[in-house]
């Protein structure tokens, strides 16, 4: 899972209000904090929203509702919500003497977490909806409206995906040729550090026909690349169509039939789930780009004991092998944590001992937070921040290296890129290489949604820069 926090204040407008309505449509923001999943989750909450009569707005100032979709990974991505809660409350107040309402709400982690605690610290706060209740949000929101206080948190036994509305086609285009699928949510691993399978429940899998009808709806509209996610994506698992029981694998094989799919990904993946299928279809589909995110946490054996990964570093690189001898050009992409509880000098070498033998073309690294209610919170030998600060330095020092070099190993050779959005700059437009780094090119290289071959000119920062082939 990509951990840098995401930001997302652009869920988008949509166009046109439904004309039905004899008063103007209620507006909605939402901000979006943590990872992709909270993302795709909060394009379906605007669903759901937009068949209820708001319309989105990336303006907070003329919203009726505001929404915090958040993230409680760790303690900062956190607290956060409360520094923000702070600022949208003196907005609220302000559109009070006004006249006119304004709604917050806190959807995601955090409310799945903290639930009515969030009102009693934060007193504007509206509604708090975990995100097993999503699809309940237009009848929460009507008892809201009608004055009530609601926290909704309840792990939901309805299929919430199956009542979430479809975004429409219009929608579907406005945000894009990349899209999000979430096929699997929740966590069974327990990992002494995560909150996950306290905010997200137990693993759920969506069944293959839904999936496959939101990927061929996706197609449909303009998709090009679609990256399946899941909390443990890979220990997703359903009924086939003629009755069989299917791996993520070989989900992959039959959303590579979908036409106009051309790309497929998914994220975030445990090293105990790689199965056979999933190896073989790095092997075999074309359409799998060759980048996995594959987290391992620490090079110790001691430590990933004390995590509970059930995994030791040996297997992590046996399995690289396996991996790396069916696709060869496959690059590699983890997650990091240092100073867990009882972490020695020895076990950071470790660590560091095992990035320079992967070598990694990207990764996240994150000093250790003890999160309430997880195991690791009460282990003796907290490590002192001090200590974990001089760890991350060091570690991030190392991975970024790797990352420039696997930038610098690109320059001089053809590749494909998938053309997504126009430039910052004028005249240039941005693709995405296989391994998800923005392709800065031309503007006249090829229209959005085009794969087109471009020669790796040079690297920048983060990017790569490149001129048709
Ligand atoms: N399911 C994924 C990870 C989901 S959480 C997996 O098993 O790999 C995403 C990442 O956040 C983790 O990989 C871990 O690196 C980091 N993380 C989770 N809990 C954390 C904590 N308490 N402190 C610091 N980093 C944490
Ligand atoms: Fe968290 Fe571990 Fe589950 Fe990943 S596998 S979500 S790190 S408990
Ligand atoms: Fe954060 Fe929840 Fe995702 S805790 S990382 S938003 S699953």
């Amino acid at each position: 899972m990509d951990l840098t926090t995401i930001e997302s204040d652009e869920i988008g407008t949509v166009a046109g209000q439904p004309a039905a309505r004899a008063t103007a449509a209620r507006k909605v923001f939402i901000k979006t904090y943590g990872c992709q999943m909270n993302v795709y989750d909060s394009q379906r909450m605007t669903d759901a929203l937009t068949a209820d009569g708001y319309t989105a707005t990336d303006a907070i100032g003329e919203a009726d509702l505001v929404l915090l979709n958040t993230c409680h990974i760790r303690e900062k991505a956190a607290e956060k919500v409360y520094s923000e809660l702070g600022r949208i409350r003196d907005m609220k107040a302000e559109r009070a003497s006004a006249g006119r309402e304004m709604l917050i709400g806190v959807a995601g982690c955090v409310a799945q977490a903290e639930g009515a605690e969030i009102i009693r610290r934060s007193p504007a706060v509206d509604l708090v909806i975990g995100p097993q209740t999503y699809h309940r949000l237009p009848n929460v929101l009507a008892r809201v409206r009608g004055g009530e206080k609601i926290v909704e948190t309840d792990y939901a036994i309805e299929d919430k995906f199956e009542h979430l509305p479809q975004p429409k086609r219009a929608e579907v285009i406005k945000r894009g040729v990349t899209a999000f699928l979430t096929v699997q949510e929740g966590c069974d691993k327990f990992c002494t550090f995560c909150v996950v399978p306290y905010t997200r429940g137990s693993e759920v899998s969506r069944p293959v026909a839904q999936i496959v009808a939101e990927a061929e709806r996706l197609a449909e509209a303009g998709v090009r690349e679609v990256t399946l996610l899941g909390q443990n994506v890979n220990a997703w698992h359903g009924e086939g169509e003629k009755g069989q029981e299917w791996g993520l694998g070989r989900l992959l094989f039959r959303l590579s039939e979908i036409p106009g799919l051309a790309r497929l990904r998914y994220t975030t993946s445990h090293p105990r789930d790689m199965g056979d299928e999933l190896i073989a279809a790095h092997r075999d589909l074309p359409s799998l780009m060759p980048y996995l995110h594959l987290p391992v946490q620490s090079g110790s054996d001691r430590i990933l004991k004390t995590m509970n990964r059930r995994h030791t570093a040996k297997d992590y690189l046996a399995l690289l092998d396996r991996i790396r001898a069916v696709r060869p050009d496959i690059a590699l992409s983890g997650d990091f944590i240092v100073g867990f509880p009882g972490e020695t000098g020895a076990d950071f070498e470790a660590t560091m001992e095992l990035v320079r033998q992967v070598t990694y073309a990207s990764a996240f690294s994150f000093k250790y937070s003890p999160r309430p209610g997880t195991p690791g919170a009460d282990m003796a030998d907290q490590v002192p921040e001090t200590v974990k600060d001089e760890r991350l330095q060091r570690l991030q020092a190392l991975l970024l290296k790797q990352q420039q070099d696997f930038g610098l190993s690109l320059v001089g050779s053809t590749i494909d890129t998938l053309i997504e959005k126009p430039g910052r700059q004028a005249g240039q437009k941005v693709g995405r290489s296989p391994w998800l780094q923005p392709v800065i090119v031309d503007e006249k290289a090829g229209e959005i949604g085009d794969i087109i071959k471009v020669r790796i000119t040079k690297t920048g920062y983060n990017s790569l820069f490149a001129e048709l082939a």
